[in-house]
């Protein structure tokens, strides 16, 4: 991996990014992609494949990357491009990865300056494969994925939506600026943390509504970036993410199922379903779960017309409890499962969530203040990580992403726990 380099600007921030773009509709995304790389202060080199320059050609990539761009490896041979562009690359991102390319990266063939380059690189790899829904389907595919992520490359799965020719299904490429927050994190940890490769990690996130009549609901504040922020750091660790979303607008992040819920009962039967491996996104049960939605703790009698004013008095308003989802997890918890919660407090913020980490039977609880200003809809997060050990952990003011961090270093500490604790038991 090469130093950083002095970039344009004169910044030593900049990393030297490889993109390799496949031919794929979804090639003029990535366009965007290189515009937030090249103003983040990176050097980008695009190397489009043969086909992909059909869909965006040469000048606009050359024009935005203010650097030469070629497909071919009998372009500037004096420069070895083959072999230096490899090299050099502090990180290579495929937008869109085509079936194809991923076939080709899986079985190591080496046909054009891309394939060349993926062999010769030593960096993060981070494929974001756009494709019809059967060809990512298709056993081929998932078994070319599955050797991709074996060796430690970051795949993210693709959105579901609509495709071209008015099919819809998984294939679309994500966001561009989700995918570049996927990338910032593997140049950032620059060893890329890959400790949650095959492991499935069920999140919600967002905050539950409960009808009271088809146009007014008793809610919350939370705006799912905390969820949203543990789905793009268990990516970037290698994790198949579901992620449960309650009421949240915002984009998807790159890679992760998301399932869109909006009552207590819709998240509880998405969670479980998930957790247990029979919902829609997975068919395997979920390693770990995080339940950062702020979920109703009442749902109100439901009145399927608008409640009037009946001589100008309010309507009485009858509440029933909801189940608690988080301690429903720990009494069905499988075997080697881990189990985070987050309590939110306005007062009494250590003794309320002590209280919780014992009632609700989870193996972590993340105990935040919340209030007006605080936490909810915040880009920034503090608090403390409570075990069942006893143990704490005091969190600072920082981002969502790196609270995010601890949690996951936690529940990894704590599947090594398990399974040596497997690992040593007798028969
Ligand atoms: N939770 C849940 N099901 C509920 C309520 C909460 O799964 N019906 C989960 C939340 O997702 C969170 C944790 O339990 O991970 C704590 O939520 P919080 O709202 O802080 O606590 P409550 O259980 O609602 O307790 P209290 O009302 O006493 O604060």
């Amino acid at each position: 991996m090469s130093d950083t380099h002095v970039n344009a600007t004169g910044s030593r921030a900049g990393k030297r990014i490889l993109l390799g773009v496949g031919a794929g509709i979804a090639a003029y995304k990535a366009i965007e992609l290189v515009r937030l790389f090249t103003k983040a202060g990176h050097e980008v080199r695009v190397v489009p494949t043969r086909d992909a320059l059909r869909f965006v050609g040469e000048p606009t990539w050359a024009a935005l990357s203010r650097q030469p761009v070629t497909t071919e490896v009998w372009s500037d041979v004096d420069q070895v491009a083959h072999v230096q562009l490899g090299q050099r690359a502090d990180l290579i991102v495929i937008a869109p990865a085509t079936a194809n390319l991923i076939a080709k990266a899986a079985h190591g063939i080496a046909d054009d300056l891309l394939t060349t380059s993926l062999l010769t690189s030593r960096c993060p790899l981070l494929f974001a494969p756009a494709m019809h829904a059967e060809m990512w389907t298709h056993p081929a595919t998932r078994a070319n994925v599955a050797t991709l992520r074996e060796r430690g490359a970051i795949v993210v799965d693709p959105a579901n939506g609509s495709l071209t020719n008015e099919d819809s299904g998984p294939g679309r490429l994500p966001d561009p600026q989700e995918l570049f927050q996927v990338a910032r994190r593997l140049l950032n940890d620059g060893t890329a943390a890959t400790d949650l490769t095959g492991r499935h990690v069920v999140i919600s996130a967002g905050g539950t509504r409960e009808l009271l009549d088809p146009l007014r609901f008793i809610g919350n504040r939370s705006s799912g970036r905390q969820g949203y922020a543990l789905a793009r750091t268990a990516i970037a660790r290698g994790a198949r993410v579901t992620l449960v979303a309650a009421n949240v607008e915002l984009p998807a992040p790159a890679g992760a199922s998301v399932l869109q819920v909006s009552s207590t009962e819709e998240l509880r039967k998405a969670v479980l379903a998930a957790t247990e491996g029979s919902g829609p996104t997975a068919a395997e049960p979920a390693d770990a779960v995080v339940m950062a939605a702020a979920v109703a703790d009442f749902h109100p009698d439901y009145q399927d017309r608008k409640i009037k004013k009946s001589d100008g008095m309010p309507p009485p308003v009858n509440l029933h409890l909801n189940p608690d989802i988080l301690a429903e997890l720990g009494t069905r918890r499988l075997p080697g499962q881990v189990i985070v919660g987050f309590a939110a407090e306005t007062h009494d913020l250590m003794a309320g969530a002590a209280a919780k980490l014992t009632r609700k039977g989870c193996d972590f609880l993340v105990a935040n203040r919340v209030g007006p200003n605080l936490t909810y809809g915040s880009p920034d997060n503090e608090g403390f990580l409570l075990s069942q050990d006893g143990s704490r952990i005091d969190i600072p003011l920082g981002s969502k992403e790196d609270l995010s961090d601890v949690v996951w270093d936690m529940v990894v500490k704590r599947f090594a726990e398990l399974s040596a604790r497997t690992a040593t038991s007798p028969e």
